[in-house]
């Protein structure tokens, strides 16, 4: 019993920091890490969940819901800075609880981040196939055969039913693309980010610049509708489950920790790429989802594309082109999300492996690419098998719920290092300790209140299917059985 709780010394994490051994490349620059939260954040969640938070719960008080989840954000980042910074490891939130709340803990925030990372991949791959054929149709006329672009499997009305299509061609040969990427090197992965990322953040500042002037004050009053009795339509407790939802558009600032180990200066510059990447996405964030409601009525935005509905709505054909940008800038945002959550996953892999709680293989890396490419590998197919023949429409909460529970554990494990080892150095120390990580807890954990019931059954299955592998194997191998 005692053995769950063991932790991981401060001094063996502080050594494996600096010691190389990983045998990964320490390429990164700060502003690669910012690119890189940046690519994975602006995703499914700006471009299409903005539209179904605003009609169906919060009204135009979706940028409240935007305020109120990145403030739950900016203070659990203020708190995986303080971590990554003291212990600049590739395992990110599960080094992290290693060293604070020990082995048991660690084991089910790394099965957790699996959420986070794998499954959360997979569902913007589906959200990417589903952009990728009206974009083909509308810019060189190819229409792409409906049965080979979908799963054969459908989840509707709490039941699992197959359709008549066969399997999801488009996001699987994307996966495979970026995992080939990924294993070829840090630094290629990094340069097609950066594209990624140019091309989503202009064109959405050029979405608010322009819709700006086709901003209607009527579509913006009451800023927040009333409530219609139903907890969580409309008024506060709208914007608490606008929050929930759109949650989800935040995912991925974090994996900026998963290269801690491919950082030149990760002790100053994790910081700046989780803090910096989510203030950025931030404000985009709020003014996006303002500029959308000014457009048309909220009411209106429960569409697949609510930005390219918004424009042709407000806009007539005079802005055309701008909605063929806009449809450009979601298929290479949703590419960039994938490549960062498809980088982020086999490096915590890696950790997880090389404490022994995983098979060793699961920490090889390949001598020329210096990439962990036997889990990059491993991790492509099994996404790709996920979003090629799997509903996937049921993860999305899921995601969420998973990754607000590691923030979760991350606030809370800073207080305990905090009072159980005062003395570790820390570069980055979180302000106003214990305040703002008891607001970042309380503020993530608002946020699930309200996420359905069958969200938090299927966490809890997941959670007992890790709690299972754990005493199969890694119980037995970690690497803490052996004396020092
Ligand atoms: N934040 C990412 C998105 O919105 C996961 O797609």
């Amino acid at each position: 019993m005692k053995n769950l709780f063991r932790t991981k010394s401060i001094e063996q994490l502080t050594r494996e920091a600096q010691d190389g051994s990983t045998g990964l490349k320490r390429v990164l620059t700060r502003m690669n890490l910012i690119a890189l939260g940046i690519g994975a954040v602006i995703g499914t969640g700006i471009f299409v969940l903005t539209g179904h938070a605003a009609a169906d719960f919060a009204g135009p008080a979706v940028a409240l819901s935007y305020v109120l989840s990145g403030l739950g954000c900016l203070f659990a980042g203020l708190c995986y800075a303080e971590y990554s910074s003291a212990l600049p490891i590739s395992g990110s939130a599960y080094t992290y609880t290693y060293a604070t709340l020990g082995e048991f803990m660690a084991w089910i925030i790394g099965w957790d981040l699996i959420l986070e990372y794998l499954f959360a991949a997979s569902t913007v791959a589906v959200g990417w196939s589903k952009h990728f054929i009206p974009f083909m149709k509308d810019f060189f006329g190819i229409q792409l055969p409906e049965h080979f672009c979908r799963a054969p499997l459908d989840y509707v009305d709490g039941k699992m039913i197959a359709t008549e299509n066969f399997i999801n061609v488009p996001a699987i040969l994307l996966i495979w693309v970026i995992t080939a990427l990924l294993v070829v090197g840090i630094k290629e992965s990094v340069r097609f980010n950066n594209v990624m990322v140019a091309i989503k953040v202009v064109i959405i500042l050029v979405v608010i610049a322009l819709g700006w002037g086709y901003v209607n004050p009527d579509n913006l009053t009451p800023f927040i509708p009333e409530n219609t009795g139903e907890l969580g339509k409309f008024g506060w407790s709208g914007i608490l489950k606008g929050a929930g939802v759109i949650f989800f558009a935040y995912i991925g600032f974090d994996a900026v920790s998963t290269a801690a180990q491919e950082t030149k200066n990760p002790q100053k510059d994790l910081i700046w790429g989780m803090i910096g990447s989510l203030v950025i996405c931030g404000i985009l964030f709020v003014a996006m989802s303002v500029v959308l409601c000014g457009m048309v009525d909220y009411r209106e935005l429960r569409v697949d594309a609510p930005v390219v509905y918004a424009l042709e709505k407000a806009a007539g054909d005079g802005l055309k082109w701008l909605r063929m940008a806009v449809e450009l800038a979601v298929l290479a945002g949703l590419s960039s999300v994938i490549l960062v959550l498809l980088m982020g996953q086999p490096r915590i892999f890696l950790s997880m492996a090389k404490d022994g709680l995983l098979p060793p293989v699961f920490a090889k890396v390949h001598p020329k690419f210096r990439t962990p490419y036997i889990t990059t590998i491993m991790t492509g197919l099994l996404c790709s098998v996920m979003a090629g023949f799997l509903p996937l429409n049921l993860l999305g909460e899921l995601v969420s719920i998973g990754t607000l529970l590691a923030f979760t554990v991350v606030c809370i494990g800073v207080v305990v290092l905090r009072k159980t080892r005062p003395d570790m150095p820390r570069p980055f120390r979180t302000p106003l300790v214990p305040l703002i990580p008891i607001l970042g807890a309380l503020i993530c954990v608002a946020q699930t209140v309200l996420l359905p019931s069958d969200t938090w059954l299927r966490l809890i299955i997941w959670m007992a299917l890790g709690v299972v592998v754990y005493f199969l194997y890694g119980r037995k191998h970690s690497h803490l059985n052996a004396p020092e």
